[in-house]
C-alpha cells in the first residue's frame, strides 16, 4: 500500500485544477504584457485570478501580489518592511519557518535592525504577555512576524489578538499563513494585518506559485526590477498557468473547506486514537484541544531499536511522512521547532499530515507497521 501522510510538505494537485491548467497551457500562450489580443486574454485571466484570490480573504484586488510561493512572500514582507516602511526592529518567534527566521537574522546582521524573539511555551503557544512587553518597551518602528499555524506541530497563534496588540503599539504585522490558507476562513478585514502569505501547493494547487497580501496603505517599492509586472512591484513575465491554477485550487478549497475539514479531522483523530492503543509510549506535540491545525499530527515515539531510522522504515513500507526530531545523533540536523518545544532524549518525532484524500484504511496500515516496529519496546513516555 502507498500512503501519503506528508501534506504539510506539499499536497497532490487537484485533478480539477490540473484540467483547468492543462486546458490553458494549450490555449493561452500570449505574454500578459503584450498589447495584442492574445496578450490581453492572458492579462485578463491573471486579473480574474487576482480578483478571485483577493475575494477569498476579503482583500482588494490591488492588495494581492503573485509570487513564486511562500518563501518568496515571507522574504518580501520582511525585507520590504525594512527597506521601504522604515522598520528598524523585527519581533518574531523561535518556531517560525526558516524562510522567516533566517531572513530576519540576515536583516539583523546586514541592516543592523534589532531582532527580538518572543517566548513560546512547550505547546508552541506565543507568550502574549511577553509580546506586549517587547512592543511596549521600544520606540523603534517594529514589524511583528508570527505564523498563523506552525507547520511542524500544528499549534495556532491568535492572530486577531496579535494584530490588536500591533495596532495598540503602532507596529506592522505579518503573518505566515502558508499552512492555513485554504484550510481556515481568513478575512483580512477582521485582523489588523499588513502582510499575509499564501502558497498554492499547500492547498492542492501547483508548486512554484503563491501570493502576498499587502495592505493598501503600506505599499512597497519594486523588489524585483524589470518590467512593470505586478503593479511595478515584481518584474518578470508572470507564471500565468500557475496563477490560474492557484486561483482555482483556492476557490475549491474554500468551497469544500467544511467537508474536507470533517474528513481530515476524522482521519487524524483515528490515527491518534489507534497510536495510543497500539504503540505504547507515544505522545503528541502541540495543542490538541480547541483550535489547532487539523491537517497535522506531530507524534513523539519512544526510544527503541527502530526509532532512529523510523522515517526510513516507514518509507520502506510505502508510507510518506516527515521527520522533525530534536536530534541527538549526527544523522540529521534536527528540527529547531522540536528543540524549542522540547522532546526527551532518544525519542523521535514524526509529523503525519493529512488531506481529504487520506482514508482510515491508510491509518490502519500505518499503525499496523508502526506497532510491529515498536513490539517489545518498554512502555516509557
Ligand atoms: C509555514 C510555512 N512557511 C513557509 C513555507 C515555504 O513555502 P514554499 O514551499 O511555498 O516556499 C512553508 C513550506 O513548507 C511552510 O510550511
Amino acid at each position: 500500500m502507498k500512503v501519503y501522510f506528508d501534506n504539510a510538505a506539499t499536497t497532490p494537485l487537484d485533478k480539477r485544477v490540473w484540467e483547468v491548467m492543462s486546458e490553458q497551457l494549450k490555449m493561452l500562450y500570449g505574454n500578459p504584457s503584450s498589447i495584442h489580443h492574445l496578450g490581453r486574454t492572458s492579462r485578463s485571466e491573471i486579473e480574474k485570478a487576482r480578483k478571485s484570490v483577493a475575494e477569498s480573504i476579503g482583500a482588494g484586488t490591488g492588495e494581492i501580489f503573485f509570487t513564486s510561493g511562500g518563501t518568496e512572500s515571507n522574504n518580501t514582507a520582511l525585507c520590504c518592511a525594512v527597506r521601504d516602511l522604515a522598520v528598524t526592529r523585527i519581533i518574531t518567534s523561535p518556531i517560525e519557518h526558516h524562510c522567516v527566521l533566517h531572513t530576519a537574522e540576515k536583516l539583523a546582521i546586514r541592516n543592523k535592525i534589532e531582532l527580538e524573539l518572543v517566548k513560546v511555551n512547550p505547546l508552541g503557544e506565543i507568550d502574549l504577555g511577553h509580546l506586549e512587553e517587547l512592543l511596549k518597551n521600544s520606540e523603534e518602528k517594529t514589524l511583528v512576524s508570527i505564523m498563523h499555524a506552525n507547520n511542524e506541530i500544528g499549534t495556532m497563534a491568535d492572530i486577531k489578538t496579535i494584530g490588536d496588540l500591533c495596532k495598540e503599539y503602532n507596529a506592522l504585522f505579518h503573518t505566515d499563513s502558508i499552512q492555513t490558507i485554504g484550510h481556515f476562513p481568513i478575512d483580512v478585514n477582521e485582523v489588523n494585518v499588513h502582510f499575509l502569505s499564501g502558497s498554492a501547493h499547500k492547498f492542492h494547487g501547483p508548486k512554484g506559485v503563491g501570493f502576498l497580501y499587502i495592505n493598501a496603505d503600506h505599499l512597497i517599492k519594486p523588489f524585483i526590477s524589470g518590467g512593470g509586472q505586478e503593479r511595478n512591484v515584481r518584474g518578470g513575465t508572470e507564471n500565468l498557468h500557475g496563477i490560474i491554477g492557484q486561483a482555482k485550487a483556492l476557490q475549491l478549497a474554500i468551497e469544500e473547506m467544511e467537508e474536507r475539514k470533517q474528513k481530515i479531522t476524522e482521519v487524524r483523530n483515528y490515527l491518534k486514537q489507534q497510536l495510543l492503543k497500539k504503540v505504547p509510549g507515544v505522545c503528541f506535540h502541540g495543542i490538541q484541544e480547541g483550535e489547532f491545525l487539523y491537517t497535522v499530527l506531530s507524534v513523539s515515539f519512544p526510544p527503541g531499536p527502530k526509532t532512529e531510522l523510523l522515517l526510513l522504515a516507514l518509507d520502506i513500507e510505502g508510507i510518506c511522512a516527515s521527520g522533525g526530531s530534536a536530534c541527538s545523533s549526527g544523522s540529521d540536523k534536527g528540527s529547531h521547532v522540536i528543540q524549542c518545544v522540547g522532546d526527551k532524549e532518544g525519542r523521535k518525532t514524526i509529523r503525519f499530515s493529512f488531506s481529504h484524500y487520506n482514508t482510515k484504511d491508510e491509518v490502519d496500515y500505518t499503525v499496523e507497521k508502526l506497532a510491529a516496529m515498536f513490539e517489545n519496546v518498554p512502555h516509557t513516555v
